[in-house]
C-alpha cells in the first residue's frame, strides 16, 4: 500500500540525501526517479561520508534500491557507485529500469558546447550531459539500458549517432575532435550491468500491492522542474512528486505522502533568477558554515534568504503533506534573519510566486524579519535532539511554525547536522 515521495522545495541541494536515508531505514525499496549525474548526495553514517550521485540513499541500510525509466545513466559512474558501495561492505541489491536512458560522450560533449555557444544566455549546467540526453530520449534516438545488452541493436544505434552528432559537432559547433566510437565500451559496461538490469514498473506495483513500503527519492528541486520551475534555467526532467508515478509506471493511488525538504535558507548553483540572493560577508559566511559547493561540480553555491513565496508555491505543485527543514544550524548564530514573504515587482506588490524567469528577474524580495537563535554549539543541538522538538529555541520554533503556515504542511522532520542523529523527527512517513 504506502509509497511515499520525498522531493525539494527549492533549487537542489536541500539535503534530500541526508532526509531520504534517514526515511529509507523504514523503508523496503528506495527508488530514484529523475535525473542522472546532475545531482549528488552527501550522507554521513557513523562519521564516515559517502557522496553517491546515481545511486539512491537507501543503498547504505542495505535496502532494495532502484533507478527509474525516467532517470539518465552515465554507465561508468554506476558501476563505480556499485564498486564503492561494495567497497563499504554493501552489496547493492540495484535494480535499473531498462527503459532508463544512457548518458553517452556526446552528451557530455554537446552539453559544454550548447554552453558555451549560448554565451551569456548560458544556463549553468552540470556539464554531466543531461540536457542532451533528455533531448535524445524525446526525439526518440536516445540508447536505453536494455539496448547496452544487445550487442547488435547498439551497433546500430551507436552508428547513427556518431554519424548525426559528428555533423552536429563539427557545422553547428566547429569541433572536429569527437569522441570515438564507443560501441565495445558500452557492450562492456552493459555486460557488468545486466544482473542490475530488469522491469522496476512490475516489481514495484507488485510490491506496493503487497503493501511493502517504498520510498521514491526525487533529484533536484521545485524550481529546476523542466515544465514547472523558472525554464530555462532548469534541468530537463520533471523533479515534482508526480513525476515519480509518470517516471516509474505507478499510479498515484500508490502514494499516500509527499515529503517537502526545505532548506532553512535558500541556495542555487547556476544561472537564473533568484529573487532574495544575498551577497557580500554574510553570504560567504553561510556558504562556508554550510559548506555551500556544489556536491557534482565543486561550484560554489549563489546563497539567499528563505524564500517562502516559492517554496509556498513548490508545495503546492508538490501536493506537500509534510516538511523536512534542514540546515536549521548553519542559520544559527544571526541576530536577525530575513524571510522573503512577497514580492515587490515594478511597484506592485505580488503574493504569489510565478514560475517566469523574466518575471521573477524583475521581482524584488519583500522581508519580514526575524529574531534569530544563538547558535548552541554542537553539544547543545545533541541535548535538543535528545529532548526533541520542544528543546529547540523559541525564535526557532517560530521560524518552522511560519514556514509550516506558508506552505500548509505540518513538519515531520528536523535536520540540524548532517548525520543521521542531528535529526528530530516528529513524525514517520511510514
Ligand atoms: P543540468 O541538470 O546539468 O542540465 O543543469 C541545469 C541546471 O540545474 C543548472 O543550473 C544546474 O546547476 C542545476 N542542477 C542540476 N542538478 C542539480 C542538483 O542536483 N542540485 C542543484 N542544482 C542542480
Amino acid at each position: 500500500m504506502p509509497g511515499a515521495v520525498v522531493v525539494g522545495l527549492q533549487y537542489g541541494d536541500e539535503g534530500k540525501g541526508k532526509v531520504v536515508d534517514y526515511c529509507a531505514q523504514k523503508a523496503d525499496i528506495v527508488v530514484r526517479f529523475n535525473g542522472g549525474a546532475n545531482a549528488g548526495h552527501t550522507v554521513i553514517v557513523k562519521g564516515e561520508t559517502h557522496k553517491f550521485h546515481l545511486m539512491p540513499s537507501g543503498v547504505l541500510w542495505g535496502k532494495r534500491v532502484m533507478l527509474g525509466a525516467g532517470t539518465v545513466i552515465d554507465p561508468k559512474l554506476l558501476l563505480d557507485e556499485i564498486a564503492q558501495a561494495q567497497k563499504a561492505g554493501i552489496k547493492p541489491k540495484l535494480l535499473v529500469d531498462y527503459r532508463a536512458h544512457v548518458v553517452t560522450p556526446w552528451h557530455k560533449l554537446l552539453d559544454g558546447a550548447s554552453e558555451v555557444l549560448k554565451g551569456r544566455q548560458k544556463i549553468g549546467t552540470t556539464g554531466r550531459g543531461i540536457g542532451p540526453a533528455y533531448a535524445d530520449k524525446v526525439s526518440r534516438i536516445g540508447i536505453r539500458v536494455g539496448d547496452l545488452l544487445d550487442a547488435g541493436k547498439l551497433r546500430e544505434k551507436t552508428r547513427f549517432l556518431n554519424e548525426l552528432n559528428s555533423k552536429i559537432a563539427s557545422r553547428v559547433y566547429s569541433i572536429e575532435e569527437v569522441p570515438q566510437d564507443f560501441t565495445a565500451e558500452y557492450a562492456e559496461y552493459g555486460r557488468q550491468l545486466a544482473p542490475y538490469v530488469g522491469m522496476l514498473s512490475i516489481e514495484l506495483n507488485m510490491a506496493l500491492s503487497e503493501g511493502r513500503k517504498v520510498l521514491f527519492e526525487g533529484a533536484q528541486g521545485a524550481q529546476l522542474d523542466v515544465d514547472l520551475g523558472t525554464y530555462p534555467y532548469v534541468t530537463s526532467s520533471n523533479t515534482t512528486a508526480g513525476a515519480a508515478c509518470a517516471y516509474c509506471g505507478v499510479g498515484p493511488k500508490h502514494i499516500k505522502e509527499v515529503l517537502g525538504v526545505v532548506k532553512a535558507y535558500t541556495s542555487r548553483v547556476g544561472e537564473g533568477p533568484f529573487v532574495s540572493e544575498i551577497n557580500g560577508h554574510l553570504a560567504d559566511k553561510l556558504r562556508e558554515k554550510g559548506k555551500e559547493y556544489g556536491t557534482t561540480t565543486g561550484r560554489p553555491r549563489r546563497i539567499g534568504w528563505l524564500n517562502l513565496v516559492a517554496v509556498r508555491y513548490a508545495a503546492m505543485i508538490n501536493g506537500t503533506t509534510g516538511l523536512a527543514v534542514t540546515k536549521l544550524d548553519t542559520l544559527s548564530g544571526l541576530e536577525k534573519i530575513n524571510v522573503c514573504k512577497e514580492y515587490e515587482c515594478e511597484g506592485k506588490m505580488v503574493g504569489q510566486h510565478k514560475a517566469d524567469a523574466e518575471f521573477l528577474k524583475r521581482c524584488k524580495p519583500v522581508y519580514i524579519e526575524l529574531k534569530g537563535w544563538e547558535d548552541p554549539g554542537p553539544a547543545g543541538w545533541r541535548a535538543m535532539v535528545k529532548n526533541g522538538y520542544n528543546a529547540l529555541p523559541k525564535e526557532c520554533k517560530n521560524y518552522l511554525k511560519l514556514i509550516s503556515e506558508f506552505c500548509n504542511a505540518p513538519i515531520y522532520m528536523v535536520s540540524i547536522g548532517p548525520g543521521r542523529e542531528d535529526t528530530i523527527l516528529l513524525k514517520n512517513l511510514f
